[in-house]
């Protein structure tokens, strides 16, 4: 079954410290690799991920100005920290700290994308999960997608201002845990 179309348990999964949940995708965010960590994790088999759009583990929780901040990222070349939450196959959900990297050929050509996760602090996905909270709340106010999206980013964009961060030094403020 598609993780999407599972509703959420409120059970809270977590990994041990020295673990790693990697997968690797295509230019299209298609699983190409998955590592056990990652089927355990989410409770999927092999031929459940590999093939599947990575948003098969998307949690409805997740705002879809972090998800866009991911891409654009990624598709401009560069790496992108972030705290995201999953939704395994039988209705867990676990927070990862996430390190996403574009994979290139010998040529320099971008072939697919790479995502090292790693157990985060409580104190951060406490911090997060907050700050995602606000973002959804945006979101769930307008019917279409674009403009869910649209409000989100500008949301986004104006609580990091405020900060006076960007989205990665948000990140590794909460990952070391230095809050204001
Ligand atoms: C390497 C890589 C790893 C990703 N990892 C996740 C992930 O762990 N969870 C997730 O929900 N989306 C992940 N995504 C983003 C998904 O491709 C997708 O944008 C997201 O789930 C939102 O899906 P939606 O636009 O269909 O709602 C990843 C993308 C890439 C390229």
């Amino acid at each position: 079954m598609k993780a999407t179309q599972v509703r959420p348990t409120g059970v809270e999964r977590t990994f041990a410290d020295d673990e790693i949940i990697v997968t690797k995708t295509d230019l299209r965010g298609v699983i190409t690799y998955a590592n056990d960590v990652f089927l355990r994790i989410s409770a999927l088999t092999e031929d459940e991920a590999v093939g599947k759009p990575h948003s098969v583990i998307r949690h409805p929780d997740m705002p879809r100005a972090v998800f866009k901040l991911l891409w654009d990222t990624l598709k401009d070349g560069r790496e992108l920290f972030a705290y995201v939450v999953n939704l395994a196959s039988d209705g867990a959900h676990y927070w990862v700290l996430a390190h996403v990297t574009p994979s290139f050929d010998g040529t320099g050509r971008m072939v697919g994308f790479h995502s090292n996760r790693r157990r985060p602090d409580p104190a951060a996905v406490a911090a997060a999960s907050e700050f995602y909270a606000r973002l959804r709340a945006e979101e769930r106010r307008h019917s279409s997608s674009p403009a869910a999206l649209e409000a989100s980013w500008q949301m986004m964009r104006q609580a990091l201002a405020e900060r006076g961060q960007t989205y990665e030094e948000y990140v590794w403020e909460l990952t070391n845990g230095i809050r204001a």
